[in-house]
């Protein structure tokens, strides 16, 4: 199995490259800067997909988990910052669907596709408009393409990863008052590890999951069930 990895330079996106790496797959990380063996992609930037997507090779899935955070309260959140958020999460995640469908269809092959969206996709949190409209929109989009692609046999699910330790939540996770807060979210009373993602990515790539299709699976040590 061959799978294209945005993100894949860091945290869960790198933690997904190594755990496909060692059950036996390739993956190939896609990220801003090329990492090694891998790709240079901005998912924002149309032209640079398609480039990506065919030097990838034929491939069995794609993982859309490039992602950036920010913090601002409605009132001092810039128009330009909201666009950012919504071009690199949602405008990403729909060029590498549409560019993997439409390479799926020309090849005669099919495959799978996991979003990595987030707990804030239903349950929002205050200071993170942007980032909240962002991970709903992909979780609505997961839907949107599972539903139009399942008749060519492809699958489209996404993961709600709550708060995971990686190089994105360090500054939260260094900080004891946010820690405190976000562990009075989370049952299980521990942050979770990229590694806790890979699996559950390459379970829904896989065909373990072959009757999964448009779902958003909670990777989140209980946040959303509470
Ligand atoms: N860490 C968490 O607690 C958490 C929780 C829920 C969802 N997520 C999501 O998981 C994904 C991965 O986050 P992470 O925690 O591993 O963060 P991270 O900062 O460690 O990794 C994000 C990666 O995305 C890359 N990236 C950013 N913008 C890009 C762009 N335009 N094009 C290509 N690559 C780009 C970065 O260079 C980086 O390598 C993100 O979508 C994030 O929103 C993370």
């Amino acid at each position: 199995m061959r799978i294209l990895v945005t993100g894949g330079a860091s945290g869960i996106g790198a933690a997904v490259c190594r755990h496909l790496d060692g059950i036996g797959w390739t993956a190939v990380p896609a990220d801003l800067h090329a990492p090694e063996g891998g790709l240079a992609l901005d998912t924002r930037d149309e032209a640079a997909w398609e480039s990506a997507l065919d030097a990838a090779g034929p491939l069995d899935g794609l993982v859309n988990c490039a992602g950036i955070r920010s913090r601002s309260g409605i009132t001092e959140l810039d128009l330009a910052d909201f666009q950012k958020m919504l071009d690199v999460h949602v405008i990403g995640t729909f060029l590498g669907i549409r560019g993997m469908a439409r390479r799926w269809s020309a090849q005669g092959r099919t495959g799978a596709v996991v979003n990595i969206a987030s707990v804030v996709a239903t349950h929002a949190v205050a200071g993170q408009i942007h980032y909240v409209a962002a991970k709903g929109a992909i979780a609505a989009m997961t839907r949107a393409a599972a539903v139009e692609l399942a008749p060519v046999g492809a699958r489209v699910n996404a993961i709600a990863p709550g708060i995971i330790r990686t190089p994105m939540t360090a500054d939260r996770l260094t900080d004891p008052d946010q820690t405190a807060w976000l562990m009075s979210r989370v049952p299980a009373g521990r942050p979770g590890e990229p590694e806790e993602i890979a699996t559950a990515v390459a379970f829904l790539l896989s065909d373990a999951a072959s009757y999964v299709n448009g779902a958003l699976l909670p990777v989140d040590g209980g946040w959303m069930a509470s």
